[in-house]
This record gives C-alpha cells, sequence and structure tokens, in this order.
C-alpha cells in the first residue's frame, strides 16, 4: 500500500486478472495477507451474514440494497474502508443511515466485521472486491444516498498516478450513481492528489462543492462529524494539510449514461 497508510495496509501482489492496456483504473494492490485467529473466526462467524462478494452482486444483475438491508433506508457506500476504524463509528452514529463498506482487503473487512459486531450495528453490510466493477456492474444510476472515498491510496510516484481511484471517468460513474441532492464526499491528505481531485470534480457539471471552507478556496470545511483517525491525526502533526471535497450531485441524468470507467 503506498503512501501514508502502509503500515497498516501493506502492499503485496495484484490480484486482478490483466485487462486490455487502459480498459480500467487498477487503483488497488491484493492482499492476499493471512487473516489472525480473531479476524479469521469472526470471518467465519459472521461473513455469511454481513458480506458479500462483488463478483457474486455483479453476476447478478441489478442490486437492491433495500432488500439485503430489510428497510428502505438512505444508503450510502464507502469505497475503501481499509481497517474499517472510520466505517464503524460513523454507522454507529447514523443509525438512520444504511452503510455499506466495499473493500478488497480481507483483513480490514474481517476487522470491520468484529466492529459491527461488538458494536452490534445492524446498519452495516461489507462488498469483498473492486469497487469500480459494482458500480459499474450493479449499483443503479441514481440510486445511492452517496458515495465516501476517505484517504483513497495516493500511488505518490508519477509512474503510477494513472492508479488513482479518482479520475474523470470513475467521478463521471460514482456521480452518476448518486441521486439528484446526494452526496460524493472525497478526503486525503496527498496535497497533489487533493489538488488533481479538486481539478476534476470542478470539471464535472454534475457536481457542486459544498461548505467551502471560505470564499473560493475550493476546499469544503472538514466535517466535524468524520472521525479523526490516527492516521489523520499523524498527518496533522506533520505539517500536512487534510483536504475534504464534499459536493452535491445536481441533475445527475446530465452526466448520460455512464457503463464504464476506463480512468
Ligand atoms: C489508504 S487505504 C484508506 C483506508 C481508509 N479509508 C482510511 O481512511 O483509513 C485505501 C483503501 O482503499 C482500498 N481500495 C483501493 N482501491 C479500491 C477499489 N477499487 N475497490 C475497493 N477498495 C479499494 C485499498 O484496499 C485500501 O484498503
Amino acid at each position: 500500500m503506498p503512501g501514508t497508510h502502509s503500515a497498516a495496509l501493506p502492499e503485496t501482489s495484484d490480484r486482478r486478472e490483466p485487462r486490455a492496456p487502459g480498459s480500467r483504473i487498477r487503483s488497488f494492490v491484493h492482499q492476499r495477507n493471512r487473516l489472525t485467529e480473531g479476524q479469521q473466526s469472526a470471518w467465519d462467524r459472521w461473513w455469511p451474514e454481513f458480506g458479500r462478494d462483488v463478483d457474486d452482486v455483479v453476476a447478478g444483475g441489478s442490486w437492491d440494497p433495500h432488500a439485503w438491508f430489510g428497510r428502505d433506508a438512505p444508503v450510502l457506500l464507502e469505497i475503501g474502508s481499509g481497517m474499517g476504524e472510520t466505517t464503524a463509528a460513523l454507522a454507529a452514529a447514523e443509525p438512520e443511515i444504511d452503510h455499506v463498506a466495499v473493500e478488497v482487503f480481507e483483513p480490514g473487512l474481517a476487522q470491520l466485521l468484529m466492529r459491527i459486531t461488538d458494536a452490534e450495528l445492524g446498519n452495516q453490510r461489507l462488498l469483498r472486491g473492486d469497487a469500480v466493477d459494482l458500480l459499474e456492474g450493479a449499483v443503479a444510476p441514481a440510486s445511492l444516498d452517496g458515495i465516501r472515498v476517505y484517504f483513497p491510496d495516493p500511488w505518490p510516484k508519477r509512474r503510477h498516478h494513472k492508479r488513482r481511484l479518482v479520475q474523470p471517468g470513475f467521478v463521471a460513474l460514482a456521480a452518476s450513481r448518486i441521486r439528484d441532492g446526494g452526496t460524493l464526499h472525497l478526503a486525503t491528505d496527498w496535497p497533489d492528489y487533493a489538488d488533481r481531485m479538486r481539478h476534476v470534480c470542478a470539471a464535472q457539471p454534475a457536481l457542486e462543492l459544498r461548505d467551502e471552507s471560505t470564499p473560493d478556496s475550493g476546499w469544503s470545511r472538514r466535517p466535524d462529524w468524520r472521525p479523526m483517525t490516527k492516521f489523520e491525526a499523524r498527518a496533522v502533526d506533520e505539517g500536512r494539510p487534510v483536504r475534504d471535497l464534499l459536493y452535491s450531485v445536481v441533475h445527475p441524468e446530465a452526466i448520460g449514461d455512464v457503463r464504464s470507467v476506463t480512468g
């Protein structure tokens, strides 16, 4: 795992089958890390109840999160939940919202299972796999209340920038899956990635920046409700600005029919 989260989320080999060059964003490295004993036992006990594989969801065609939760609440998708610290805290703080985390890192998903079952949270579900596959293949247009992408892998080397998740095609795809008035929320502590995110989102006509920190700054205020993780605290201690970008989706139909993302 490149960047600031390397201690928690180690880098290993890529799992995705190779596709045609340029045909997609390869934003993650596959983590075939072993689960700890505690993670394995949480996985065996709770995954069948709270988790599903993205590939199975996509194979099933259109995906109905309301049926999965058994109620008709707003649905937020978090992409790249890592070890699940923020994810579980927000699910606990927002019981009226249903939360779906999509992540490729299995130990992180297992850790999130432990957090949600310890806290007896009924409003969190987990998906294992590539968020882009999920958005492309299973999430209906204008169906989500929001998408959160907190501290995505920064891929700091220039030659790896093409692996960054937040690129024009991804932003169009994500925005197209959010309902009119819903929210896209990005956060990063990586300055040039933050600038790039802001630039890419400013060029997407369906997005309108919210909660600007100061007039014309182009950044949103850090929302009080987003939990402060140890990674973010370290960034602040080391003098790196953490940037939040909150956008409302306006007229998602104007984005058109986005079926796939090529970067
Ligand atoms: C740097 S970590 C940040 C984790 C967490 N959001 C946090 O703030 O601590 C980024 C996470 O995104 C995951 N990720 C990257 N690309 C992904 C994708 N296309 N689909 C699902 N997860 C992805 C990685 O596996 C990694 O766990």
